[in-house]
């Protein structure tokens, strides 16, 4: 039985969507808030009746509020993956440009606390209740040079995944997932060239990129299990630090 409604931010495709699969898998509902409609609807075909999308930019604080707001009964969400984010453009401290820091900022950090508070108001009790935030390793090791606005995001989401952890108990558990490297389109133009990527992988101990499957099975462990752990922050990085 469905008991479960997840809220999955930036789920159209990545990370996001393996989280969306899984959820369906395990027989939940799952709400995909994207902001790309075409890719959206793809995704949405190819989960089926438990899944349910939401074209909405996370930036856009009303249009997250309304979003999360129409989800009632069966839908109303009992759990929430804060997952949207960008990299940003390259950027040294040289020369920031003030409009593209407020971008990253906005989906990365602002939108976490938007959707979670419209989530809070639109929730449905469950035994199970959890949010799992996305941040990176990228938050504990500043990030790749050029990516600092990225980086200060996800070290500020480490950050309110304790604090959520502290106000948000006993009801509801909050973690955190750091990964490292996954294939993802995000990391497409990341790296010059293969050598480049290739010079990356063989410093990882587990000598790979990881998958957005990898990343997916410690969301469900975060969401479904997991009962007595709350505030943490679980790498799944192949030993990368
Ligand atoms: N891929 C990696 O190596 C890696 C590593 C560490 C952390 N992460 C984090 O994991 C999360 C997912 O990354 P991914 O690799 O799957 O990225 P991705 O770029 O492949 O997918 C991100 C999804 O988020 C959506 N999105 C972006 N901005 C949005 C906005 N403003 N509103 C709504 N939707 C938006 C995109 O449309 C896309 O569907 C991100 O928070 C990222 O920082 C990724």
């Amino acid at each position: 039985m469905s008991e479960a409604s997840v809220i999955i931010t930036g789920a159209a495709r990545g990370i996001g969507l393996a989280i969306a699969r899984d959820v369906v898998k395990r027989g939940q509902r799952a709400v995909l808030l994207d902001r790309d409609n075409p890719l959206l609807d793809t995704a949405l075909e190819s989960l089926g009746p438990l899944a349910r999308g939401l074209v909405v930019d996370m930036s856009e604080a009303d249009a997250v509020g309304l979003a999360i707001n129409e989800l009632t009964g069966e839908w109303a969400p009992t759990h929430l993956v804060n997952n949207a984010g960008i990299l940003g453009r390259k950027m040294s401290f040289h020369e920031m440009d003030p409009d593209e820091i407020d971008r990253v900022l906005a989906v990365n950090l602002r939108s976490v606390l938007l959707a979670t508070s419209a989530f809070l108001r639109a929730r449905r009790p469950l035994q199970s209740a959890a949010i799992v935030n996305m941040t990176s390793i990228a938050g504990v090791n500043g990030g790749a040079p050029g990516l600092s606005v990225y980086g200060a995001t996800k070290g500020a989401i480490l950050a309110l995944t304790r604090a959520m952890a502290r106000d948000l108990a006993p009801e509801i558990r909050v973690n955190a997932i750091a990964p490292g490297i996954i294939a993802t389109d995000m990391q497409k133009g990341v790296f010059a060239s293969e050598a480049a990527l290739q010079e990356v992988v063989t410093a990882i101990p587990q000598k790979r990129l990881g998958s957005p499957d990898d990343v997916a099975e410690a969301a469900g462990w975060l969401l479904f299990g997991a009962h007595y752990t709350t505030g943490e922050m679980i790498r799944v990085a192949g030993g990368r630090i």
